[in-house]
C-alpha cells in the first residue's frame, strides 16, 4: 500500500457499536506500562494456575524475557478441564465443517474425552514431557485434538501447514527432532481427495527422528502403512479405552507450549518458539479486547491450523475463554462462490475473523453471493495476515457488514503470539478508519523509527518496533538463541524489530505498509524471496536466481523470479513449467511465482550485490531512473541492457 494514497481521515462509525472518544482505551494502554507488574498480575486470574506466578516479569536477561516466571499450568487444563468441571460442560467447543459439507460437533467433554484418549496413546508411544510432537494435517477436528493432546502430557507440537511440500516438511520434522508424527491419508480440495500420507512418508525418508507415525482417516484413498511404524488414530484410540484419563503435566509459564516455523530473510525457516504462561493470557485477553466474544457467539477465524493464526486463535484463545468456534476444512469458493455465506447463515455465525485476500477475492465474485444469503446474525468482522486495502475494507464493511459492523484489523505476527495492533471492542471502540489497525494493544509499546532508531514524526514512514516485552512474545528460536537475539533485537537493543515499515497520522492511528524486508506476504502467507531462489537455485537449469514481489488485486503481492540459466539450457515453456512445478515440490504451492522471467544476467553491482532497486523498477514499469548516481559502481551501461532484457521478457 502506499503511502501517498492512505484516508487519513477518513472515518467510520460502525452503529452496532458504541464509539468512544479513546480516553478509556488510552488510559487501560497507559496503565499495562506505568505498572505490568500489577496489570498483569490481575489479568493472570484469568487462568487456572497449578502454582501462582511469583514474580509476573523475569527480565533479568533480556531479550530472554520469562513471563510468569516460577508459575505452573497446563494449556490442557486450562482449555477443557475448566470448562468440563464447570458449567460449560455440554457447550459446543468446536462445529466442524468438512469441504464436502459434513458437519461435526464436540461439546467440551466430548473434546476432553478425545483429547484424553489420544494423549494416552502419547504417553503409551513414549512421548515424553519436551518431546516433539510433529502434526500435519488438514483442518479436521483431530489437528486442535493433537495440539491439546501434546500440550497435556508437556510435549511441544510442531505443526506443519498441510499445504507444504514433503521437502518442506523434511526440513522442519528433522529440525524439530520430533519423535512422532501425526497426519492423515488426505485431504477433499475442491471435492476430490488430495494425498497428504504420500507426502509425509516421503518426508520420513529424510526425517529420521520420527519413530511413530498416527494416521487419521479422513479421506480413505488408498495409503501405505508402514510396520511397526505407522498406526491408525482410530484403531490407536479404540486401544487407549473410552474413558482414558491423563493427568495434566505441571508445565513450568516459560517451558516451550509449541514450535512454528515461520520464514524470514535467509533460506532456512525460523523455528518460532512460543511460552505456556505468557502466551495463554495473551491469546486470552488479546481477544477478549478485540472481539469481546460473548458466551452465545458462534466465532469463526478462517485461518488454517497450520498458521499463527489458527493455533492462537482457533485453538487456545477461543477454548480457553470457552466459547463455540467453527472451523472449516477448506476451499472458500467450493462448491459455489457463496460458500462462506452460505455457511454464515447456516451455522448463525456472528464472528468473521477474515482475510484482505479473500475479500478481494469475493469483491471479485460479486456481491450478488453474499445477497442471496441472510447475515444478519454476524456481529463484528475482521480481518489479518496483510494490509487490507482501502477499497475491500470498504466493500466488506458494506457489503457484509451492511454498514452497521466493525472491522477489527489484527496487526500481529507468528512471532507476536497474538495481537499487537488492532481496534478493541472490548475495551472501547474508536472510529475506523479504513485500512488502518488503529491503536497497539495494552502492553504493546509501539513506536515508528527512522533507520538511525530515532522515533519519526506524524506522518513519516519508518520501521514499526516494539520497545517493552508482552506476555505473548516468542520465548526464543529453536535451537538458536543467538539468532533470535540478532533477527528480533540486533538493530536496536532491547527493541523488538518487526520487519514491517509503519506511519502513524495526525491522530495518532497507526497504518501498517508492508514488509522493509526481503519477505513476501503472498495471498498473506509469509514466504522470504531467499527461500524462493535458493528452491530455484537447486533446480539443474539455474544458476543464479532473484526472487521479488509484485503487487497483485487479489493476493496483495505475487512472487516473480528472474533467473538466470546455465550454460546448455535454453529458455522454454516447458522449462519454465518445470520450473514452477520445482518450486510445488521443493515448498509448496502457496509460493508458486506469478512469473518466471529468464534473462542472460541480473543487475549486480561490482561486489556482487543484485540491485533489487532495478528489479522493483522493472516490475512496477518504472522508468529505471538515473543510474549514475548509483553508490555501487557497477558498470551503467550494462545495468540499463539489463534492465531493458527484463522489461522485454517480463512484459512481453
Ligand atoms: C506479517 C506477519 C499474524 C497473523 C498472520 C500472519 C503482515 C499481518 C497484518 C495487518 C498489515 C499485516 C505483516 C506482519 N500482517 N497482519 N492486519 N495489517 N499487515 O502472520 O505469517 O507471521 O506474518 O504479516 O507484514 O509482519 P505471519
Amino acid at each position: 500500500m502506499s503511502e501517498a494514497s492512505l484516508p487519513f481521515n477518513d472515518k467510520f462509525y460502525p452503529s452496532a457499536e458504541k464509539i468512544g472518544s479513546g480516553d478509556k482505551r488510552k488510559q487501560v494502554w497507559e496503565e499495562s506500562l506505568k505498572n505490568p507488574q500489577e496489570f498483569w498480575a490481575e489479568k493472570a486470574k484469568a487462568i487456572d494456575w497449578f502454582k501462582p506466578a511469583p514474580k509476573v516479569l523475569d527480565d533479568s536477561n533480556p531479550p530472554f524475557y520469562k513471563w510468569f516466571a516460577g508459575a505452573e499450568l497446563n494449556v490442557s487444563y486450562n482449555t477443557l478441564d475448566r470448562h468440563v468441571k464447570g458449567a460449560k460442560k455440554n457447550k459446543l467447543a468446536y462445529i466442524w465443517e468438512g469441504e464436502m459439507g459434513e458437519v461435526r460437533t464436540y461439546t467440551y467433554y466430548q473434546l476432553y474425552r478425545e483429547v484424553n484418549r489420544l494423549a494416552k496413546v502419547f504417553q503409551d508411544l513414549g512421548v515424553k514431557k519436551g518431546d516433539r510432537v510433529a502434526v500435519y494435517l488438514p483442518v479436521i477436528p483431530e489437528l486442535p485434538i493433537t495440539l491439546l493432546a501434546t500440550a497435556r502430557i508437556g510435549g511441544v507440537h510442531a505443526v506443519v501447514f498441510s499445504g507444504f511440500s514433503a521437502e518442506a516438511l523434511a526440513d522442519r520434522v528433522n529440525d524439530s527432532g520430533a519423535k512422532i508424527l501425526v497426519t492423515a491419508d488426505g485431504s477433499f480440495r475442491r471435492g476430490k481427495p488430495v494425498a497428504i500420507k504420500d507426502n509425509a512418508d516421503r518426508a520420513l525418508k529424510i526425517a529420521t527422528t520420527v519413530e511413530k507415525v498416527i494416521v487419521v482417516k479422513r479421506t480413505g484413498q488408498a495409503i501405505q502403512m508402514q510396520e511397526g511404524r505407522d498406526v491408525w488414530y482410530d484403531q490407536a484410540l479404540a486401544k487407549a479405552g473410552s474413558s482414558a484419563y491423563v493427568e495434566p503435566e505441571p508445565m513450568q509459564a516459560s517451558d516451550p507450549l509449541f514450535i512454528l516455523y515461520t520464514s524470514g530473510t535467509t533460506g532456512k525457516p525460523k523455528g518460532v518458539q512460543h511460552g505456556t504462561g505468557g502466551y495463554l493470557v495473551w491469546a486470552y485477553w488479546t481477544l477478549k479486547w478485540a472481539f469481546n466474544p460473548t458466551d452465545e457467539d458462534i466465532y469463526w477465524c478462517v485461518a488454517d491450523i497450520g498458521w499463527i493464526t489458527g493455533h492462537t486463535y482457533n485453538v487456545y484463545a477461543p477454548l480457553s475463554l470457552g466459547i463455540t468456534a467453527f472451523l472449516f476444512e477448506g476451499t472458500p469458493d467450493y462448491p459455489a462462490q457463496d460458500r462462506w455465506w452460505d455457511m454464515i447463515e447456516r451455522h448463525g455465525i456472528n464472528i468473521l475473523y477474515g482475510t484482505p485476500t479473500a475479500v478481494r477475492m469475493f469483491m471479485k465474485f460479486g456481491e450478488q453471493w453474499p445477497n442471496k444469503h441472510n447475515l444478519s446474525s454476524l456481529r463484528i468482522l475482521g480481518t489479518v495476515g496483510e494490509p487490507i486495502n482501502p477499497e475491500a475494507w470498504k466493500w466488506y464493511y458494506t457489503v457484509i457488514g451492511k454498514e452497521k459492523l466493525a472491522i477489527i484489523d489484527t496487526w500481529w505476527q507468528t512471532e507476536t503470539g497474538g495481537f499487537m495492533i488492532a481496534p478493541l471492542s472490548g475495551i472501547e471502540l474508536t472510529p475506523q478508519k479504513p485500512g488502518s489497525a488503529t491503536f497497539p494493544l495494552p502492553a504493546v509499546n509501539a513506536d515508528i523509527y527512522d533507520d538511525k532508531g530515532q522515533p519519526v514524526p506524524t506522518g513519516t514512514k519508518g520501521f514499526l518496533v516494539v520497545k517493552s516485552p508482552w506476555p505473548g512474545m516468542l520465548t526464543t528460536l529453536w535451537k538458536d538463541p543467538e539468532r533470535f537475539k540478532q533477527t528480533y533485537f540486533g538493530r536496536w537493543p532491547n527493541i523488538y524489530y518487526t520487519g514491517d515499515y509503519a506511519v502513524r497520522d495526525n491522530e495518532g492511528y497507526f497504518w501498517l505498509l508492508g514488509r522493509a524486508d526481503e519477505v513476501l506476504k503472498v495471498a498473506g502467507h509469509r514466504i522470504g524471496t531467499v527461500e524462493l531462489e535458493s528452491a530455484l537455485v537447486s533446480h539443474p537449469a539455474i544458476s543464479e536466481a532473484a526472487v521479488m514481489g509484485k503487487e497483485d488485486v487479489v493476493k496483495g503481492e505475487v512472487p516473480v523470479a528472474f533467473v538466470v540459466l546455465r550454460s546448455g539450457f535454453q529458455p522454454s515453456e516447458d522449462l519454465r513449467k518445470e520450473l514452477v512445478k520445482h518450486i510445488r515440490t521443493t515448498i509448496g504451492p502457496i509460493a508458486t511465482p506469478d512469473a518466471i522471467v529468464i534473462v542472460n544476467k541480473l543487475p549486480k553491482t561490482r561486489s556482487g550485490k543484485i540491485m533489487r532497486r532495478i528489479l522493483k523498477a522493472v516490475l512496477v514499469g518504472a522508468p529505471i531512473g538515473d543510474v549514475s548516481t548509483l553508490e555501487d559502481d557497477a558498470s551503467v551501461e550494462d545495468i540499463k541492457n539489463t534492465y531493458e532484457e527484463m522489461r522485454k521478457q517480463l512484459h512481453k
